[in-house]
């Protein structure tokens, strides 16, 4: 049975990139961004399958990719929507009864180990919810740019969401369920929808600062340094 299945979601247009190309497709240190997900997740052996969520202009490219390799376990891949929501929503419509568990990561993200994923399988047996986050190194505050802060939130009670996150399959899709009937769509997360309709406390375990997403331009020197130092860093 396919007990645990992994959205992995590469649809976005990078917009604060800013490159033709979205950032899960260019290249760092020899292969696609999206990949380094892609590899982390197939060596996993508690994954048991994998969900591939690409643009729509791609997919026709990507699906014959994936032909010519073997894998040792099921891979589908499939078009995305306009927003991150969508391409998740899309991704859950192929998912069946008998998943238990769904990984949710962003392709941008290549830095993730394979101990984060163990540490989300870990606790995703007593929570039903379960994401990576980190704390702020820099000060935070409540305010918008080119203007007078509102208030500095006590940095060590405030932490940065990441991917990867794992939830029950049934509360996931529950969720998803009840933001297309309220039609409040526009989550930047999907911890953060479970938490919107009190579905199950999300658990926060300890993310990591490798596993920063590629964003905006200074982010591709900096994982192409990283990619080199991978291998000295404790991840
Ligand atoms: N993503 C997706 N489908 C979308 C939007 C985002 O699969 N419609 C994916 C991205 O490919 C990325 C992850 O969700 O791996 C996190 O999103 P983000 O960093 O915001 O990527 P983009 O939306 O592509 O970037 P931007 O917001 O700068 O346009
Ligand atoms: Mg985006």
């Amino acid at each position: 049975m396919n007990k645990t299945t992994a959205i992995l979601l590469a649809a976005g247009k990078s917009e604060r990139l800013g490159k033709m190309i979205p950032k899960p497709f260019l290249q760092l240190g020899g292969k696609a961004v999206y990949r380094y997900s892609l590899d982390i997740f197939l060596a996993h052996p508690q994954i048991d399958a994998i969900i591939l969520v690409v643009p729509w202009h791609l997919l026709a490219d990507e699906q014959n990719k994936i032909k010519k390799e073997s894998f040792t376990k099921p891979i589908k891949i499939i078009a995305g929507g306009e927003t991150r929501f969508e391409s998740i929503h899309n991704a859950l419509k192929e998912i069946d009864n008998k998943v238990k568990n769904v990984f949710i990561h962003d392709t941008a993200r290549p830095f993730i180990s394979k101990k984060l994923i163990d540490n989300c399988i870990a606790h995703i047996t007593k929570y039903l919810a379960v994401t990576c986050a980190i704390q702020s190194s820099d000060t935070l505050v409540n305010a918008a740019v080119n203007s007078s802060p509102d208030s500095y939130p006590d940095r060590t009670k405030v932490l940065r969401i990441q991917t990867p996150q794992v939830f029950d399959a049934d509360i996931l899709k529950k969720a998803y369920a009840l933001a297309l009937k309220e039609n409040k769509t526009n989550f930047t997360d999907d911890s953060s929808m479970i938490h919107h309709f009190k579905l199950t406390p999300v658990f926060l375990i300890p993310g990591c600062a490798n596993n920063f997403k590629i964003t905006y331009p200074n982010d591709l020197p900096y994982a192409e340094i990283m990619l080199k130092k991978n291998k000295l860093i404790d991840n």
